[in-house]
């Protein structure tokens, strides 16, 4: 299975700014056959930046959409529109569900839709603090990850690719996150395909790529891809810094290289 090194880029940079470090992160990375490099820009800048990637290198990823394909529903964008622009999709992101009060029911609504329409769903997932607190993490992480498959047909399972992204971990809202230790991250992996094997049975739990995302930077990137569930990361903050970014990539084909021999 390939490696995913995807970067978050929220609502960061203007269009032109993102077409510029889009052009310095191309000038920096090489095409890696078993490392997908996705970047999610914001909306408005995916149009050029779909002309001006090279998707050998980096692929794109919607951050947001609606689940309807067309019609009257004002600021809105659907699949259809997208498709042409970009290969992924970001689902049920925490900061959707608590900010703008995402619902089970659209996240589920929004995977079937992305698959519907030949979008690779990635489909966020993770407690909150007081969740983890109360030890509800397996209970919420099980019912926001079969509540975001349960539209999906069982053979199309493993073209979703699930994002670990702990809520208390995530930067970059006010308080300092807290990072999750390699431990805990292997834990909630390891939850997450367990929950996958019982549910759809072991091939496909096998093939379905699992991400961490939450505070990710190029000094602790190597221990989590260390982590044998984990196919990747997806990164907020660390993304928009190219150094950074680039060094996570390198580091995610070192750990690849180790991993085969
Ligand atoms: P940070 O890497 O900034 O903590 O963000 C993680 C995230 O939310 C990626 O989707």
């Amino acid at each position: 299975m390939k490696t995913y090194i995807v970067g978050n880029w929220k609502m960061n940079f203007t269009v032109g700014e993102s077409s510029l470090y889009l052009h310095k992160l191309l000038g920096k990375i090489h095409s890696y056959r078993d490392i997908e490099v996705v970047v999610a820009p914001s909306l408005m800048a995916l149009q050029s930046l779909s002309l001006q990637t090279d998707r050998r290198k980096i692929k794109l990823a919607c951050q947001n959409f609606y689940y309807k394909d067309f019609g009257a529903y004002t600021g809105e964008v659907s699949v259809a529109q997208l498709r042409s622009l970009v290969d992924y999709a970001i689902v049920g992101h925490s900061e959707r569900r608590y900010i703008f009060n995402e619902t089970d029911k659209d996240i589920k609504m929004k995977v079937a839709s992305a698959l519907r329409g030949g979008l690779t769903p990635i489909l966020c997932v993770g407690e909150t603090e007081s969740e983890r607190t109360f030890g509800e993490t397996v209970d919420v992480i099980r019912d926001q990850l079969l509540g975001g498959l349960s539209d999906v047909a069982k053979e199309d399972v493993s073209k979703v690719i699930v994002a670990y992204e702990p809520v208390w971990a995530i930067s970059g809202h006010g308080k300092p996150a807290r990072v999750a230790s390699p431990l805990d991250v292997a834990d909630a992996l390891k939850i997450i395909r367990n929950i996958l094997k019982e549910t759809f049975g072991p091939k496909i739990a096998s093939e379905t790529p699992l991400l961490f995302g939450g505070s990710v930077r190029s000094l602790n990137a190597e221990s989590y891809l260390s982590i044998g569930d984990c196919n990747g990361l997806l990164i907020g903050g660390a993304s928009l810094i190219a150094p950074e970014f680039t060094d996570i990539i390198e580091i995610a084909k070192r750990v690849k290289n180790d991993r085969n021999y």
